[in-house]
């Protein structure tokens, strides 16, 4: 019997190792550990915690630049932004981590898949989900649905029981996740949707008020809907996210609070930073609205909106979500070009936009004198556009 466990290095998970032994005939547990770019300080000594805490095996995959590259950036192309504001950070990590997971399980040979989250969050539904699709052999173990224990407390007593050393504390006040993208904090004062969030939620992005009085400015080349260089530097899709993530937090960018529905029915408070993904976004949507004329446009947004309830879901791995993601890509192909998005206390507007695909015709648009538009031409139009409104109108009289 062999088990690999999504590890974090974290309480939960440091207690699930001598858990599953126990709960499950002395199975050995191999650990691990995707590097989504959550940062050194959670992989540091990973390894020799987990083997501490008795596992036979430490996985680390580097995952930093698929991530960006093969799911947030043809997820960013659709446009999708779960119910209005969430720019799914961690929806978006969750089926590279659980494929990557089953990668690992078929290495060494495995016949179990074990992960740390609740029983009352998205998580869970995502990574069994994400498995599911990959891996229907695999057993799939859930620890917080199972075990008794409920608080840090209770976790922290077991592995004292055990002599397992932990540096995890009984007072941790947030839930934080973290990855290149964004972090997410929901717990703590959070909890209770009248308290503002206090400073401490905040962890990537500086506070809007103490950001720079001078505005800063940022040149991005967007091709295939994708940002290539910035500020005139030619980067891959990982390094434009690390750069864009550092000049946008000193701007205090990309900050959210929100209320959401998750999956399971209940809703929860989250507050959610992503600054680099805060400026693609606006980046991107000005070029798209250069170069996208109405219908396309709305398809693009009713692809957005379809996507984001598929990754919010955890339905990665299905014939919708990669149908929807060809579609996009055939939007994706016109959105090339030029912007410039202006840093300002919290916000990112694009303030210069070009596009060798763009719809948008000075000679047409303007409010001044033009000879390439017929203002005759609008009469006809408008009749027949509003006919049935009349024939209604005129029935009714
Ligand atoms: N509510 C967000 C989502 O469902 C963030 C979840 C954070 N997950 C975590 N294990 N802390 O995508
Ligand atoms: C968890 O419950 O493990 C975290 C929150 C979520 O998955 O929504």
């Amino acid at each position: 019997k062999k088990v690999v466990l999504a590890y974090s290095g974290g309480l939960d998970t440091s207690a699930i190792i001598p858990w599953l032994k126990e709960t499950y005939d002395n199975c050995e547990i191999v650990a691990f550990c995707a590097d989504v770019g959550q940062g050194e300080e959670e992989l540091q000594g990973l390894e020799a915690k987990a083997l501490a805490s008795g596992a036979s095996e430490c996985h680390i995959v580097d995952l930093k630049e698929a991530f960006v590259e093969e799911y947030i950036y043809p997820t960013i192309a659709t446009g999708a932004i779960y119910e209005g504001t969430y720019l799914l950070g961690t929806s978006m990590a969750r089926p590279i981590i659980a494929k990557a997971q089953v990668e690992v399980a078929r290495k060494v040979g495995a016949d179990a898949l074990c992960h740390g989250c609740t029983g009352k969050g998205n998580d869970q539904v995502r990574f069994e989900g994400c498995f599911a699709a990959l891996a229907p052999d695999l057993k799939v173990i859930a620890p917080w649905r199972e075990w008794e224990m409920v608080s840090r407390e209770d976790l922290l007593a077991y592995l004292a029981e055990r002599d397992i050393p932990t540096t995890a504390s009984a007072t941790k006040i947030y839930s934080r996740d973290a990855n290149a993208w964004h972090i997410s904090h929901e717990g703590g004062e959070l909890e209770d949707p009248w308290n503002e969030p206090s400073k401490q939620v905040w962890t990537m992005t500086v506070d809007p008020q103490d950001a720079p009085d001078a505005p800063a400015y940022v040149t991005l080349k967007v091709e295939n809907c994708r940002i290539t260089q910035v500020n005139g530097q030619a980067m891959n899709p990982y390094q434009a996210l690390m750069t864009l993530n550092e000049i946008a937090a000193a701007h205090g960018v990309g900050r959210i609070d929100i209320t959401e529905n998750r999956l399971v029915g209940m809703k929860s408070r989250g507050c959610y930073e992503t600054p680099g993904g805060t400026v693609m976004y606006a980046g991107l949507r000005a070029i798209e609205e250069l170069v996208l004329d109405k219908s396309s446009r709305e398809w693009r947004e009713q692809i957005a909106a379809r996507m984001a309830h598929l990754v919010y879901d955890g339905r990665w791995f299905t014939p919708l979500c990669e149908s929807l993601l060809a579609a996009s890509e055939s939007l994706a192909a016109l959105v090339n070009g030029e912007v410039v998005v202006k840093l300002y206390k919290g916000q990112a507007t694009a303030v210069k936009k070009r596009s060798p695909n763009s719809l948008y015709s000075e000679a047409f648009a303007t409010f001044g004198e033009d000879d390439v538009y017929d203002q005759k031409h609008a009469e006809g139009f408008i009749r027949l556009y509003s006919l049935a409104s009349r024939i209604r109108a005129l029935n009714e009289k």
